[in-house]
């Protein structure tokens, strides 16, 4: 599987942590870490971090990286919510989100299903349970996907906004 190099919306969802959220010592957990540049921004803040994905080899590499600079970091190999336990403060996901058809090549890193959503569905069906009591989570969102439609069934709030040159990107979340 090929690991999602970090990339705008990596950038725009650990610039939107760092200008709007105290991270430090708190439990924080990244559903797809990929590259892991959002689970090290963490950990180099005072985060308790726990990083996941399904592409074992992003895992080594973030492993590997976490060493070099000396950061600690819980790697866990897990489709979603299926292998994490416990309560985090913050839980924040960059998924893959836009729409188009199966069968085009590395879709775990864009491919959010047919309308671009269904991934994001999956996670905002769990992530509560996921949460301690005050806890917020963020994703991101294009505007070339369905997104309204999580808006409404979740009643998430629109927390940023970036325009590119051919979508806007959308922090959402609670
Ligand atoms: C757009 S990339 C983001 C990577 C990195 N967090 C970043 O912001 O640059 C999406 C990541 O989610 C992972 N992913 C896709 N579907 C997943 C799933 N169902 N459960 C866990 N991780 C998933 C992919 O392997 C990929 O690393």
């Amino acid at each position: 599987m090929t690991v999602y190099k970090p990339s705008e919306d990596t950038y725009f969802l650990r610039d939107y942590l760092r200008e709007n959220i105290d991270i430090e010592g708190q439990k924080f957990l990244e559903i797809g870490t990929g590259n892991g540049e959002i689970a090290l921004y963490a950990a180099e803040e005072g985060a308790e971090v726990t990083a996941s994905d399904i592409n074992t080899e992003a895992l080594r590499q973030v492993k590997e990286k976490a060493e070099r600079k000396g950061l600690e970091i819980d790697l866990v190999e897990s489709e979603l919510f299926e292998n994490i336990e416990g309560l985090y403060d913050v839980i924040v996901f960059n998924p893959p989100y836009l729409p188009g058809e199966e069968g085009l090549g590395d879709e775990e890193i864009w491919r959010g299903g047919e309308k671009g959503i269904e991934v994001s569905r999956k996670f905002l069906e769990n992530v509560e349970n996921y949460l301690s009591e005050d806890g917020s989570f963020y994703f991101v969102a294009s505007s070339l996907a369905e997104y309204k439609e999580l808006v409404d069934e979740f009643n998430l709030e629109i927390l940023g906004e970036k325009e590119l040159w051919f979508e806007t990107l959308y922090i959402l979340g609670k």
